[in-house]
C-alpha cells in the first residue's frame, strides 16, 4: 500500500477525531529535561507534588512488584530517595501518561493496552542494555508510547475495528497489516500524526511511526529496531492486548535483527531460549504493576 496515501489519509483521520485529548503538561516536561544536563532532583519533585493525582500514582508504582522496595515507600520524596533520578523521570513519564488514556475504552480495553505497552517498554529497556544503546531510559519511554495510534484508532473507529477483528478471527495475523487493508491507514500513521501534534521529538515520532518497519528509519534506526523486538516478543509472551493479535516470528528473519546484530555483533552469542525465558520471568511483574496503576485511585476499571 502507499505510504504517502497511508499518511494522508492518518492526517484526514486524526484531524477528524472531536476532543483528542492533549499531553499531559508533566510529560513534556520529562522528555525535555531528558536531554537537559543538570537537572535538580527538586524540579521533578515538585513537578510530582503539584499533581496529587500523578503523586498517588507514583507512589503505588514504586510500591509494585517491579521496583520491590523492602518496605512499603509512602511519600513521593521517599520514593525520589528509593528510586534515583533517572527512575523517577521514567514514573513521573508513565504515570502522567497513564491519564491521557482514562476512560477511553475502545476496543481493547484500557489496562490491556497498558501491559502491552509496559511490556514493550521494559522488553526495550532490556535489549537497550544488551546493545549497549547509550539511552535505555529512553528505550523505555518510546517503547511506552509506540503504539498510542492504536488506542485511539480502537477508541475513535469502534465499529470499523470490531468487523476487522471479527473477520480475522481464529486466524494468523498482524494487525497492523489488517488495519491497512481495512482503513486505508494503520495505527502506526496516526500514533505518528498525534505524536507530531504533541511535539514529541522526531526520534520518538519515527519510533511510533516505523516500530513495524524499522528498516525504514533514518534518524535512529537501531531504537527502531529495538522497539521493534520488544514488540515482537510481547505479542507472543502473553502482553498482547489479550491475545487479539496472533503473530509468530523466527528472529533470523527479522530486519530489526539484523540491524541489531550490525550495531552490537557480541548479539550472535545471545542465547534466544534463555533470553525468552527471563523476559516470562517480568510478564507477572509488568501484570501487577498495570493492577496497581489502576487500582484505587479513581481510575475506571476495565470490564
Ligand atoms: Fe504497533
Ligand atoms: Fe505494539
Amino acid at each position: 500500500m502507499d505510504k504517502k496515501a497511508m499518511m494522508q489519509t492518518a492526517q484526514e483521520m486524526v484531524e477528524s477525531f472531536v476532543d483528542l485529548p492533549t499531553i499531559p503538561h508533566v510529560a513534556t516536561r520529562v522528555i525535555e529535561l531528558l536531554d537537559r544536563p543538570g537537572v535538580e532532583l527538586d524540579e521533578v519533585a515538585d513537578m510530582i507534588l503539584a499533581d496529587q493525582v500523578l503523586a498517588a500514582r507514583v507512589i503505588k508504582m514504586v510500591n509494585s512488584p517491579l521496583y520491590k522496595p523492602a518496605n512499603e515507600i509512602k511519600s513521593v520524596k521517599r520514593a525520589l530517595i528509593y528510586l534515583g533520578f533517572r527512575h523517577i523521570r521514567e514514573l513521573a513519564f508513565t504515570c502522567s501518561f497513564v491519564d491521557v488514556f482514562e476512560g477511553r475504552d475502545g476496543i481493547f480495553d484500557v489496562r490491556s493496552f497498558w501491559e502491552h505497552s509496559f511490556g514493550v517498554g521494559v522488553v526495550a529497556k532490556i535489549i537497550a542494555q544488551r546493545v549497549r544503546y547509550p539511552d535505555t531510559e529512553k528505550a523505555y519511554l518510546v517503547g511506552i508510547v509506540h503504539d498510542i495510534g492504536e488506542v485511539f484508532l480502537s477508541f475513535y473507529r469502534k465499529d470499523a475495528f470490531r468487523s476487522l477483528l471479527d473477520s480475522v478471527k481464529g486466524q494468523p495475523f498482524r494487525l497492523v497489516d489488517k488495519e491497512a487493508e481495512y482503513l486505508g491507514t494503520s495505527h502506526s500513521e496516526i500514533g505518528y500524526c498525534i505524536a507530531k501534534k504533541w511535539n514529541f521529538p522526531a526520534d520518538y515520532c519515527e519510533v511510533i511511526a516505523l516500530h513495524h518497519a524499522p528498516e525504514d528509519a533514518t534518524i535512529d534506526p537501531t531504537l527502531c529496531a529495538i522497539v521493534n523486538l520488544a514488540d515482537l516478543f510481547c505479542s507472543v509472551r502473553q502482553l498482547d492486548y489479550g491475545g487479539t493479535s496472533w503473530v509468530s516470528f523466527n528472529l533470523a528473519e527479522e530486519k530489526a535483527w539484523a540491524i541489531l546484530r550490525s550495531y552490537a555483533p557480541s548479539l550472535a552469542d545471545l542465547d534466544v531460549e534463555r533470553f525468552c525465558y527471563e523476559l516470562d520471568d517480568r510478564v507477572p511483574e509488568i501484570q501487577d504493576m498495570v493492577k496497581s496503576i489502576f487500582q484505587g485511585i479513581g481510575a475506571s476499571e476495565p470490564s
